[in-house]
Order: structure tokens, then sequence, then C-alpha cells
């Protein structure tokens, strides 16, 4: 039995062939409407989501399954102490795969030594989101059509963005891949992402707070909301918030083929403006989310594909 905790859970290849069954899905979505007949998928958010738990539901929805879960903690009974290791020796007997995303690092981690059934980690406070990366990957392969020789800018909340994190983990095993990391001091990306991803690993990467003068490089810019519910104090919040606003005026400083893409929900870090730009990929990376679950789904639950 397999889950999926961290994006290096799976290997580049394994990766390559989970993207292609995505492709496949999204090309002939109606044909994949049976081959999870009878099975379950539990979802149990213990913090807010849209995109991702109602992505996992559409994705086994899709695939012929049914959907069971809570969306926060206080409607479980996590509201009455009981522990995470608890919850799942219950959620194996209802179902026959879960979707977890917890507010502590490693929670996913916790559920999978107790599981009967693989445990996807839907995000675990600021440690790692891989299914977020499985969709960023599928996205910016479709955009620029591949995932090696490439100059990526990820920008703003650098330290609790978990996303950020783990797609730079998945990333560092492509070849030529360099990273412009753009924040304020504060914002920065953590020690260990910089000394045990980054140079560990010989990947050039530079850090720097300028937005406009990082533009003009990047082949794909990765904007981040500064997450509010992560910070102790309002005022740093205040402060922070809106340091990086992406706008018409900043895409003219890109090029004509760099891609922005987004994990979304954003706040105030891309105007709106920049929706009806081409090179605005956000909301098709949401869509690339359904078709990744799906095929994370099968992959887990070793379904075949459809002859
Ligand atoms: N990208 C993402 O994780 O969005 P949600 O918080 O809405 O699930």
């Amino acid at each position: 039995m397999r889950h999926l905790l961290n994006p290096l859970d799976f290997s580049v290849e394994e990766i390559d062939d989970l993207l292609a069954l995505a492709r496949d899905i999204e090309q002939n979505l109606p044909g994949y409407a049976h081959v999870c007949d009878g099975k379950k998928l539990a979802t149990l958010f213990y913090e807010p989501s849209t995109r991702t738990r109602l992505s996992f539901e559409a994705a086994m929805l899709n695939l012929g399954g049914s959907v069971l879960g809570f969306s926060s903690a206080n409607s479980s009974s996590a509201a009455k102490g009981e522990s995470v290791a608890d919850t799942i020796r219950m959620i194996s007997c209802y179902a026959d795969i879960c979707a977890m995303r917890h507010p502590k690092e490693g929670a996913a981690f916790v559920a999978a030594q107790k599981a009967q059934i693989p445990v996807i980690n839907a995000g675990d406070g600021g440690h790692q989101h891989p299914t977020q990366t499985l969709t960023d990957l599928m996205t910016i392969r479709s955009m620029k059509g591949r995932l090696d020789n490439l100059t990526v800018g990820f920008c703003g909340d650098l330290k609790f963005g978990r996303t950020v994190h783990s797609l730079i983990n998945a990333m560092v095993r492509y070849p030529n891949v360099k990273f412009i990391l753009i924040s304020p001091p504060e914002l920065r990306i953590p020690d260990n992402i910089r000394d045990d991803v980054l140079t560990a690993n010989n990947v050039p990467f530079e850090e720097v707070g300028n937005l406009d003068d990082a533009l003009g490089q990047l082949d794909i810019l990765y904007m981040t909301r500064v997450q509010k519910e992560r910070f102790f104090n309002e005022e740093d919040y205040i402060r922070l918030k809106d340091c990086y606003i992406l706008d018409k005026k900043k895409m003219k400083l890109a090029k004509e083929d760099m891609y922005v893409l987004h994990p979304l929900p954003r706040v105030n870090e891309i105007s709106v403006e920049v929706d009806d730009d081409p090179r605005a990929a956000y909301f098709k990376q949401a869509q690339y989310g359904v078709y990744v679950r799906m095929a994370l789904i099968m992959r887990l639950l070793e379904v075949q594909k459809p002859c």
C-alpha cells in the first residue's frame, strides 16, 4: 500500500507516468467514468479549502466512486479531542482511500502510520502540499512543453508557503532549472529548503527583494498569497500583505511566453486585470488539479486504465 505524503514519494518516472495519465484523462474524461465504481474517498479537512477538497471530490465522482468526509475540525470529533491516529483507524473502516489536510506539520505522516488505506497529504501546516505540486507540474508541462531548462520565480510568502516548498523539492530533480526567490526578508525561504534542497543539490538560485528586476528573466512566475493564518502578529501581516502586486504594468516587463501560476486563493497579489492576459495560467492550473487527482487516486488504488 502506498501513500503520498511528500512530493519525493514518487520518482521522476512515476510522476511522468502520472502526468501522462492525467493528460489522457483530460482528453478522454467520459472513458474513466466507471473505473472506481464502488470505491469511497474520505476527505478529512481540519483546515479550510475550496480547490483541494472539492477537486478531490470531483475527481472521485468523475471516476464513478463516492465521497464522504468533513470540511472543518469543528464538525468532526477532533473538536472533542479525538487524535488523528484514532480518527484514521475509524476512516480505514469506512473508505478505501483518504485525503487529509491538517494545520500541523507531519499530521498526514502520523495518519499514514496507523492507516489501513492509502493516505494523501492534502496540505500539512507550512510543510508540504504534494498534490498541488502535481497540479503545478502538469500546468508547467502543458504551458511550456517541458519541466527542464526553466527559470522559475517564486514570489511572496516563501516562508510559510507549503506549495512553494513542495514544488521546489520536486523541480530540483529536473536538469537546468534555476530559481529566483522573490520575497521580503521576513518571508524568505526556510533554511532547510535553501540548504538541504537547493544548495545540497547544486541548484542555482538567487534570493531577491524586487519583482520588477526579476520579471524579464522568468519562464514561470509562481505568485503566492501572504498567509494571514500562519502569522502570530496581525501588525506584521498588515505590513507585509501587499508587498507584491502583479498588475498589467508589471506584466509588460515579462517575456511573451512567461506564464503566471498561483495555487490560489489569491487576495491582492494578482490584480484581476491580469486574468485576461493569455499568460495567466492560474485558473487552468486549478482545472488540471481535478485530472491529476483522478490519476493519483487510480494509481494509489491500483486501478487500471480503461481499455
Ligand atoms: N491551492 C489550494 O490548496 O487551495 P485551497 O486552499 O482552496 O484548497
